[in-house]
């Protein structure tokens, strides 16, 4: 998800090689021997072992990235969830990590929770989220004692409240607003608009109703708001706006009803470099923005310091990530352009055909070469908008030579598709010069294993 903020000049050769490119890759990069390594592993030697294309996780960036929203967020106040969003990148082993960092996980789905059950994930951590959560999942999420249901409709608050009634429990829940701020990223990211599909406006006095609610019904212990205003935000000034118009929410809440809010999500959206031009900000100014924020709010308006929750994803995931393809063909066509197809495509990485997404690339087996040459990296799938890269400088690329995608570590494998039946890559962790395969790759009878003929 997430489109580029800062504007890209024309791609010309720039004989970068992967060593100025180490803001966008993997905090353990390496380049030995002209290859680039993660982890401690040859991803060359990889991409030949285990075929691509591949997605490869390193352990080492995933865990210092959950540590540091732990150490940024409790610096300022001691109760803080840092709630991972599971969307931008879901396996067993993931959740185990997330898990072992102390921290909780945001579920979208009745897949997801099954995830989240599977990988024996403590219950009582899940904040499940979703603007259509179906009979169905509610009645999983109370059969599970989930810790959280973040509400966003009124008919799934009524569905819920019978539901939790005719179980004889009373289920936490936050009512999502939508606090009218326009974040600065793309469109479909932007969620904390107006103008949303998600949660309550706060204009027409929707949010205010859904709270009134929330405390009439049977079944529902409310806790407290949450929001998330977008996606791949550069501008923490976006977050400081959101929490003035929630926290001011919150005491006209008071004034309204005489209930005072125990707990505030402020939802996702801290962006991350995918270019080298980017400059995303700290997981530390946004702790400092998010939680200062909040307690300076509370105080003025004399409000009771709330329990916090900040929900990341793509600045957990996204760049302990990297894609590798084999190159098979090289078309140059004079005074256009040159096309490097690889056997990916579409299928592993929607976001670029989704929202016009920039990525850096290198050649993994050429990694301490300068990047030469401007190249577009297109995929193998029917679709003439199949592309990976648009205009990337690479190195002197060759037929055979091992391509690594930068960034992609979220909302990748996860938004992952079949398209033309083509499988899905395998997910490699790679730790202190180890690579284990946490997903393996699909096979043709995983393509046809829901058929019946
Ligand atoms: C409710 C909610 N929380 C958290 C996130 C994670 O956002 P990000 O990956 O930008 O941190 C999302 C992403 O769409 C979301 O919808």
């Amino acid at each position: 998800m997430g489109r580029p903020t800062t504007p890209r000049p024309p791609a010309v050769p720039d004989d970068l090689t992967a060593a100025d490119l180490m803001s966008v890759l993997p905090s353990t990069a390496d380049v030995e021997n002209g290859h680039l390594w993660i982890g401690g592993v040859d991803m060359v030697k990889l991409a030949r072992e285990q075929g691509t294309a591949l997605y490869v996780m390193d352990e080492a960036s995933i865990r210092q990235q959950l540590r540091d929203y732990v150490k940024w967020t409790r610096f300022h106040w001691a109760d803080v969830d840092v709630v991972y969003a599971g969307k931008a990148f879901m396996s067993l082993a993931m959740l185990k990590i997330v898990a072992e960092e102390d921290c909780c996980l945001d579920v979208s789905s009745g897949g997801e929770l099954a995830f989240a059950r599977r990988a024996d994930f403590p219950m009582e951590r899940i904040y499940v989220h979703g603007n259509n959560k179906t009979d169905l999942e509610l009645a999983e999420c109370l059969d599970a004692g989930v810790g959280r249901i973040v509400v966003d409709s009124f008919e799934e608050m009524e569905r819920l409240s019978a539901m939790a009634e005719a179980r004889g429990t009373q289920q936490r829940i936050l009512i999502r607003v939508t606090p009218g701020i326009e974040a600065d990223t793309h469109d479909f990211i932007m969620t904390g608009a107006e103008d949303s599909k998600f949660g309550f406006g706060m204009n027409e006095g929707l949010a205010m109703r859904a709270v009134k609610r929330a405390l009439e019904l049977p079944g529902l212990d409310l806790a407290g708001l949450h929001m998330h205003i977008g996606s791949q935000i550069f501008a923490l000034q976006s977050f400081t706006k959101a929490i003035e118009v929630i926290v001011h929410f919150m005491d006209a809440i008071r004034d309204a009803t005489g209930w005072v809010v125990r707990e505030l999500d402020t939802g996702g959206g801290l962006g991350i470099a995918y270019g080298l031009p980017d400059e995303p900000s700290t997981i530390k100014d946004y702790g400092k923005v998010i939680v200062d924020g909040i307690k300076e709010h509370a105080e003025t308006h004399g409000l009771p310091v709330p329990k916090m929750a900040v929900e990341p994803g793509r600045s957990i995931v996204a760049n302990a990530g990297v894609t590798l393809y084999t190159v098979g063909s090289i078309k140059e066509i004079p005074n256009i352009r040159t096309y490097v197809a690889v056997d990916g495509g579409m299928s592993d990485n929607i976001r670029t055909s989704l929202y016009d997404a920039h990525y850096e690339a290198l050649i993994a087996n050429k990694a301490d070469q300068p990047r030469t040459m401007v190249a577009t990296i297109a995929g193998k799938h029917c679709e003439s908008g199949d592309i990976v890269v648009t205009d990337a400088p690479l190195q002197d690329v060759e037929v055979g030579d091992i391509v690594c995608v930068c960034a992609t570590g979220a909302y990748c494998q996860s938004m992952s598709s079949n398209y033309n039946k083509q499988v899905r890559p395998a997910v490699v962790m790679v730790n202190d010069g180890e690579a284990r395969v946490i997903v393996r790759r699909e096979t043709y009878d995983d393509l046809m294993k829901c058929e019946l003929g």
